[in-house]
């Protein structure tokens, strides 16, 4: 794939849930593309659709749209077994993503039986390494763990299948802020050594400035404006509504070692 084709191209992405009257458009007619490489951020209010746009591409989320091009497949038609290779999702709280009765090694090693993955275990190694927890922990349950360390390990299972395309839902929501800024700068790094694609929804312009390259903004399910974050930062946001939520967050742009967390 040469570097100016996107290896996320959506057009046009409707999500509809309920019937009749109950019928709620959670994503109206989103359109976005994605470099090789790039980390592409959704930001947004709370139920504007954010998590929705990844679940729709993950296969989790009834939808249309004209175009859906990820990792080189039309997932318009369904996913085959090795687009999940391809793409993994980090979900927000760890605790929900990891299974409560499985040691740490057995969650790492699901996805590679699943996909039958030869050297599992020598993956599963490394893949401990990478997201720097120690090879003892592997014996221990969820609960054994720190928040952090948990999402350690939602990271390491997602590495697992060796993806292009990392979905990273709130990755960091649901820690301590302390812990925070740890597993962003971790991401950062695997990022540059996989040239791993990000497609990162967040409700914190703090992590958008310190994580993306450009971020779209969601309002009531449309994205309202795409934007660079050089723009974001620079006052080059045009869209009220964007302008709104750079006014309510008075921390974005802050230094990387204290992202913090505000509901906006
Ligand atoms: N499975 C579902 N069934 C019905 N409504 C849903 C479902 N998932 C999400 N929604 C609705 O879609 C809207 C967008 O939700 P979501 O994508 O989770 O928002 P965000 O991630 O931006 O907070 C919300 O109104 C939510 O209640
Ligand atoms: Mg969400």
């Amino acid at each position: 794939m040469n570097s100016d084709t996107p290896i996320i191209e959506i057009e046009g992405l409707t999500v509809r849930f309920g019937e009749g009257e109950d019928e709620r458009v959670a994503v109206d007619t989103a359109s976005f593309s994605v470099a090789p490489g790039e980390t592409f951020g959704l930001v947004g209010e709370s139920g504007s659709g954010k998590s929705t746009i990844l679940r729709a591409i993950m296969g989790l989320a009834p939808c249309e749209a004209t175009v859906m091009r990820v990792a080189g497949q039309d997932i318009r038609r369904g996913h085959g077994k090795d687009f999940y290779a391809k793409v993994q999702m980090v979900f927000q709280d760890p605790y929900e993503a990891l299974h409560p009765r499985h040691t740490i090694w057995r969650q790492l090693m699901e996805p590679a039986r699943i996909q039958k993955i030869q050297d599992a275990e020598a993956r599963g190694r490394a893949a401990l390494d990478s997201v720097g927890l120690a090879q003892a922990l592997r014996w221990r349950y969820p609960h054994q763990l720190s928040g952090g360390q948990r999402q350690r390990v939602a990271i390491a299972r997602a590495l697992m299948l060796q993806p292009d395309i990392l979905l990273l839902d709130e990755p960091t929501s649901a820690l301590d802020v302390s812990v925070q800024a740890e597993i962003l700068n971790l991401l950062r790094d695997l990022q540059e050594e996989r040239g791993l694609t990000f497609l990162m929804v967040t409700h914190d312009l703090g992590v958008v400035a310190h994580m993306c390259d450009r971020t779209a903004v969601m309002q009531a399910g449309k994205l309202v404006e795409t934007l660079s974050i050089e723009a974001l930062v620079h006052g080059g946001a045009v869209d009220p509504y964007t302008r709104a939520l750079i006014a309510a967050s008075e921390t974005y742009g802050e230094a990387p070692a204290k992202p913090h967390i505000q509901t906006i």
